[in-house]
């Protein structure tokens, strides 16, 4: 049950990265047939962030209401539906409102299945879950890219959408043999279900007595707090919520879903004309991420956290100052160098600023307000990726590739700075630690202040 459960788990962070990455392959055969202007091909692409955001900003009233499993449910039938409606579609507006739908999903999926993971899965496989998560999503954003790599063509694009259905019926029918949250039913009051829930997890004829006993004491005490978002902007709190929604901001303004949702057109505007060429470097940049990201997780309790994003910007900052002198002086740089830039860009991304944010966000902030807490990060993650998304169509064609990038460049090297100032070194330290520093009032990024 327990690797069923991590297949469920993927399959949900697969569905997210695939349906962010395939617009980037699908998008040149779809403006042979349904042509569109920046603005209007900025909001299509966006619209997906866009509904993630609505999506996750409802999510956690959802779930509790109704329960994590029937919601996921509902979330697994929408990517399919909205997968079909896309591969079907007859007009941009159905495309759009087909993306608005699948982000949806993404931004419900994105908060609930997590949620269901940790409350399903016994505690010594729990990090190792997230884990799985995060390289899930990756490597639907490679699978997307090879699938563009696969079937290109006239019309193709209609195939690479519907295919995201595929993913979305499978979730629907691995979540129709688990059972709803032991910890859900609980908080519920149904204390005889809770039990059978477990005892189906954990395998007929185990002991659960004991974890059905915490589980039952944690939801009493739960129930009897009422979740205060206040509390957030409280002095005390308040660095953690400082942290974890500008480390969320940096990660999209580094403008890495410019490079995901957009890449075969960024190698078109640095000059490379084949479209070929464009599909085989955007797999490139789909397998470098995916790969730098098994590095990131050993790495990131190994080296620490605040070397490893001091290298992430440092890096994401050169490469991309890098790509913007190679396209105003084309004649001075060979034009390789921008792919091996940007692919060097994916990895200094995906080896720090790209897991640590999702990491941190759930060390960083005391238990009474981890749940809003790690809501007002997404809420900061999915805006921030839309303004992103939506702008950088807009901004091509406005100030061009290389200030564009610049930009980015810019907010990477205050990026180094923000870390340096204020991210506390959580590496080694248990949750009780890092809340009891935040308590205390000294300054958060004390924490750990002997490492770098
Ligand atoms: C970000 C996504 C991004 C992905 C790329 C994640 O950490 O939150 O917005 O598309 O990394 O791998």
């Amino acid at each position: 049950m327990i690797y069923f459960l991590a297949c469920i788990a993927a399959i949900a962070g697969f569905l997210f990265g695939y349906d962010e990455g395939v617009i980037a392959v699908a998008r040149p055969l779809l403006d042979k047939d349904f042509p569109m202007t920046p603005l209007v091909g900025g909001f299509m692409t966006a619209a997906v962030p866009l509904g993630a955001l609505i999506g996750a900003s409802v999510a956690g009233r959802i779930t509790d209401r109704f329960g994590r499993r029937r919601v996921l449910m509902a979330a697994a039938a929408l990517f399919a539906v909205g997968a079909f409606i896309a591969a079907g579609m007859t007009a941009t507006w159905i495309l759009v409102a087909a993306r608005l739908v699948l982000g949806l999903a993404i931004g419900v999926a994105a908060v609930t299945a997590p949620l269901f993971i940790s409350e399903a899965a016994p505690v010594s496989i729990r990090g190792g879950l997230v884990a799985t998560y995060q390289l899930a999503i990756t490597f639907g954003i490679l699978v997307s890219y090879l699938t563009g790599l696969a079937i290109e063509g006239e019309g193709t694009w209609r195939l690479m959408f519907g295919l995201g259905a595929v993913p979305g019926l499978l979730f629907l029918i691995g979540l129709a043999f688990l059972p709803e949250s032991p910890r859900w039913l609980m908080l519920k009051q149904y204390p005889d279900k809770a039990r059978a829930s477990l005892l189906r997890l954990r395998g007929e004829g185990a002991n659960v007595n004991e974890e059905l006993q915490d589980i039952a004491h944690a939801a009493h005490a739960e129930a009897s707090t009422k979740l205060d978002y206040s509390v957030l902007w409280s002095p005390k709190v308040r660095p953690a919520l400082i942290v974890g929604m500008t480390l969320f901001f940096l990660q999209q303004l580094s403008g890495i879903n410019a490079v995901i949702y957009y890449a075969p057109e960024i190698f078109a505007h640095a000059g490379f004309d084949s479209g070929k060429v464009q599909t085989l470097a955007t797999v490139g940049v789909g397998t470098v991420n995916f790969v730098t990201t098994i590095l990131a997780m050993y790495l990131i309790d190994t080296l620490g956290r605040r070397p490893l994003l001091v290298l992430g910007f440092i890096g994401t900052a050169a490469t991309m100052l890098t790509i913007a002198f190679a396209v105003i002086n084309p004649a001075l740089v060979p034009s390789w160098v921008v792919i091996v830039a940007l692919l060097l860009y994916i990895a200094s991304f995906a080896i720090s600023i790209g897991p640590l944010p999702h990491v941190m966000m759930s060390e960083i902030f005391p238990l009474r307000v981890r749940a809003p807490g790690m809501s007002m990060a997404s809420i900061s993650n999915w805006g921030f990726n839309f303004v992103v998304v939506f702008a950088f169509p807009l901004m091509l064609a406005g100030i061009g590739l290389a200030a564009t990038f610049a930009i980015f460049a810019i907010i990477c090297i205050g990026g180094i700075a923000f870390t340096l100032a204020r991210v506390p070194e959580t590496t080694g330290y248990s949750l009780e630690a890092i809340e009891a520093h935040l308590e205390s009032g000294r300054p958060f990024v004390t924490l750990g202040a002997a490492k770098i």
